[in-house]
């Protein structure tokens, strides 16, 4: 024995505990470990050991990387209780639990509920600081591992989540500071939601969700999947939920860092700089600020009016939407009617606070399951690898909504029937060809009036273009296009007429040379044409429809001189076993508007037949209606026509008569039936035609709407405005809304 081993003898002697050996990475009882000594992991990936923050006095018991030369902090023991000075000792007791004290005071413990057996504390390559009994090799069984207890950097394989056996919550903490390793406000953790998400919180207010695992990436970053770098993993089953990533290969340093900054950040060390670079960092842009908009708001960050409301959705305040504030989120254009949804794509679906989820149902399954509770706003796919698989269904209002430029995840939103039956026209049923404005544009030279008519490509058009001093708005405009493709009829084109070589109807009308030219013959045929017309939309077409502004300005004539109804702005469609509707906001134009739809409101296909009737008597009369002046009395044409002894002076004789005045006289007559006061006494369109064919024989009329005998002053109380007297304000144009 020399002297060295002795003095070591004497040492082991005189110091309670044995202190371990440099490098060494592990402790064992009774060993510990005091501030300047260090554990390293056998691969020499990390480092334990005592620390500091820039110079400070205080002591903390932490993890780093051994290689990189950048102090790394990837854990702490102590980060609330820091140690004064170097006298902290980190010791291995019997029962397996680290303690760590500074003279004797505890100043932090593991606590491990397993029994301990011959306990070690190891540090291994994975960064995990784990106690464990001799000779264990499975984690269940560790009686205690740093990797439940994250710090403010996620490590490879390292589990965020839950363990829901235990309850035990793995989440990633920020530090308050760079200088102050105690848990700071900011954490990234997964809500353990009917359908899990990560969320990046400050306290318990959310800054940022990555959007819910669909099987093949997070919802909201569909970029970030398994690359050369490392790969994803999401864990969903009876005992645990977590997400991980893992290396793909071991050699690259790659952390996941959460800061007080409210950022989750992804580093990866590079040699060449001697640096950590950053591959990602979280919230991405300005759209993934959580609750940077209200309810059914998607956002998106390419666009310059970043945030929009979903389709079928407008802002809830126009006015704080237009100055950027979004906060209150868009309301639907229509009210629920609990049936339909609409598919909408690329979305970073919406906050899953309030989800359902049964991942062994397919989407049909699930829409029938959302469709049938009425208070579901959205169903998809929980898992979209292949053909999608899974349900997953979202109550309440849809709230933090991202659209993704590609990839995201399909979302079918609860629509009422009535939006959708609008985009379901426009969109799928019928191809109606479409031009763009500037092509448009072009092809009329600027909507020149010079080409009224302009010449396109595709052959001669007409455009109707939505005017700026119209009083026609712009959801009339809209449920024209609708109807128009509805109605499938190749003769009703409208927004782009099929070019009506001889223009409308009221050119040729009013006007006593024009009317000549044309002759009697072809004035009634134009009527046959404007009843069959009728007769289709009335009765023939798919749809019932009530065109509801039906006037000579309104019936368009192409070069035969076939007559074609046109401006469907107000029409409505009926269902077809519905007679009548009720309307409170008059629209149609004055002279041509029944007067149970005036007075009442109430509009059916007998307040299109009064229209024609209307039509039908200026056509052969060559005078307008509302325009009709005689100097005797204060009546329109129909009070005039109804109190002429003698019809036939109605007729305009300078249109040539090789047509039988009795047969004129008949059309006048059916005039009349259509025009009487009561909706029940009109004829229908299909009684029309038959008349008008000589095919039936005519009752009686009774006396027209727009005439009560004598009493006019009744007639001056049923209108708004003056309506049976002449007035010098032409408004055959103009829809005019009740006051
Ligand atoms: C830390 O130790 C120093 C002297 O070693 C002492 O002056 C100081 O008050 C101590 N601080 C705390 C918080 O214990
Ligand atoms: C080991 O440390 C733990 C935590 O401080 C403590 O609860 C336990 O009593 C200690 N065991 C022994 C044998 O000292
Ligand atoms: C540690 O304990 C000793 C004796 O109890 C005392 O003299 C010394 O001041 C203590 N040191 C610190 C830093 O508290
Ligand atoms: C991504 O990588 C992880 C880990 O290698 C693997 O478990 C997972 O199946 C991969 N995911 C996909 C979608 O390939
Ligand atoms: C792993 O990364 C190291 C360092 O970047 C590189 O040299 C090595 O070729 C990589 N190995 C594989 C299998 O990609
Ligand atoms: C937080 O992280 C960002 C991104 O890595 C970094 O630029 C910033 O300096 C960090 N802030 C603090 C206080 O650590
Ligand atoms: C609809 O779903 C909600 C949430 O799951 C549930 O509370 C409610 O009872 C359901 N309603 C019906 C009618 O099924
Ligand atoms: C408009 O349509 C024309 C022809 O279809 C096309 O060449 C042009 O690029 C379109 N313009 C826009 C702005 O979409
Ligand atoms: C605009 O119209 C003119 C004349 O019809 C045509 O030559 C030109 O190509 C058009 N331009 C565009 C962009 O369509
Ligand atoms: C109607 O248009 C055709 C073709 O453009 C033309 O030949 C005819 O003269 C026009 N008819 C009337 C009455 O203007
Ligand atoms: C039209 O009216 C006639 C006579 O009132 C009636 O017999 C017929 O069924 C009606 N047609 C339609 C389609 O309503």
């Amino acid at each position: 024995m020399n002297i060295l081993t002795y003095v070591i003898l004497f040492a082991c002697i005189l110091v309670p505990s044995i202190k371990i050996s440099v490098a060494d990475d592990s402790i064992n009882v009774p060993q510990s470990m005091s501030d300047g000594e260090t554990l390293v992991s056998k691969g020499g990936n990390f480092e334990l050991g005592f620390f500091s923050t820039s110079d400070s006095q205080k002591r903390y018991v932490g993890i780093w990387f051994k290689k990189v030369p950048v102090q790394t902090i990837v854990w702490v023991a102590n980060g609330v209780n820091p140690i004064n000075g170097s006298s902290g000792i980190l010791t291995l007791n019997t029962t397996g639990n680290l303690v760590l004290t500074q003279n004797g005071s505890l100043v932090w413990r593991t606590i491990s509920r397993k029994l301990a057996q011959n306990p070690v504390a190891v540090l291994l390559d994975s960064g995990n600081l784990v106690i464990r009994n001799e000779g264990e090799t499975n984690p269940e069984e560790y009686l205690w591992q740093s990797f439940d207890h994250p710090s403010n950097t996620l490590l490879p394989g390292m589990k965020v989540g839950w363990n829901l056996r235990t309850g035990l919550e793995r989440k990633i903490t920020s530090w308050k500071s760079p200088d102050d390793p105690s848990p700071g406000d900011i954490s990234w953790s997964l809500k353990p939601y009917n359908y899990p998400e990560f969320y990046l919180m400050q306290g318990t207010k959310k800054l940022y969700r990555q959007g819910p695992w669909n099987g093949l990436f997070y919802s909201g970053i569909p970029d970030l999947q398994n690359n050369t770098i490392f790969g994803i993993t999401f864990v969903h089953d009876n005992d645990e939920i977590f997400g991980r990533f893992t290396l793909a290969n071991t050699s690259v340093l790659c952390i996941n860092v959460i800061n007080q900054t409210g950022r989750a950040t992804n580093l990866v060390w590079v040699e060449g700089d001697r640096n950590w670079r950053i591959y990602m960092s979280l919230p991405k842009d300005f759209c993934d600020s959580y609750g940077i908009f209200g309810a059914y708001g998607k956002c998106m960050s390419t666009l310059t009016q970043v945030c929009q409301c979903l389709k079928g959705f407008s802002p809830k305040s126009a006015l704080a939407w237009s100055s950027s504030d979004w906060s209150q989120g868009c309301v639907r254009n229509k009210p629920l009617s609990c049936k339909g949804e609409e598919k909408d794509g690329f979305f970073k679906v919406p906050d899953t606070a309030h989800t359902w989820l049964d991942a062994s149902i397919g989407l049909e399954e699930c829409r029938e399951k959302c469709l049938n509770n009425c208070s579901c706003m959205a169903y998809a796919n929980s898992d979209i690898r292949g053909a999608g698989s899974g349900c997953v269904l979202w109550f309440e209002d849809l709230i933090d909504l991202k659209q993704i430029q590609t990839g995201g995840q399909d979302l079918y939103i609860r629509m009422s029937a009535s939006e959708l039956e609008k985009d379901k026209i426009k969109n799928d049923e019928i191809s109606v060809p479409t031009f763009n404005f500037s092509y448009i544009s072009n092809a009329t030279n600027h909507f020149s009036q010079n080409n009224k008519l302009g010449q396109g490509g595709f052959g001669a058009i007409a455009v109707k273009r939505h005017s700026q001093t119209s009083t026609q708005g712009l959801d009339e405009l809209k449920n024209e296009v609708m109807l128009i493709a509805k109605l499938q009829h190749r003769n009703l084109k409208l927004l782009i007429y099929e070019f009506m070589t001889n223009g409308s109807l009221d050119f040729f009308i009013f006007d006593s040379s024009r009317r000549a030219l044309l002759g009697w013959t072809k004035l009634l045929e134009i009527i046959g044409g404007i009843a069959r017309g009728l007769l289709y939309l009335h009765h023939d077409s798919r749809l019932k429809i009530i065109q509801r502004d039906l006037k000579a300005s309104n019936i368009l004539l192409d070069s035969n001189m076939i007559p074609k109804i046109s401006d469907f702005g107000i029409a409505r469609t009926f269902g077809l076993d519905q007679d009548e509707a009720n309307t409170n906001r008059l629209m149609g134009t004055y002279g041509y508007m029944a007067l149970e739809y005036v007075v009442h409101g109430y509009f059916s296909v007998k307040s299109d037949v009064f229209a024609f009737g209307v039509i039908v008597l200026e056509i052969i009369s060559g005078r307008k209606n509302r325009g009709f002046c005689d100097p005797y009395h204060h009546l329109n044409l129909l009070g005039h026509t109804w109190i002429e002894k003698n019809p036939t002076e109605l007729m305009d004789d300078l249109v040539d008569g090789f047509v039988d005045p009795s047969n004129i006289l008949r059309y006048i007559h059916i005039a009349l039936l259509c025009v009487q006061e009561r909706p029940e006494d009109k004829p229908n369109m299909s009684s029309v035609v038959l008349m008008l064919n000589g095919e039936k024989i005519l009752s009686e009329p009774s006396q027209p709407g727009f005439y009560t005998g004598k009493d006019h002053s009744t007639i001056t109380n049923y209108f708004p405005i003056n309506f049976y007297v002449n007035s010098p304000n032409e408004m055959s144009n103009s829809m005019l809304e009740a006051r």
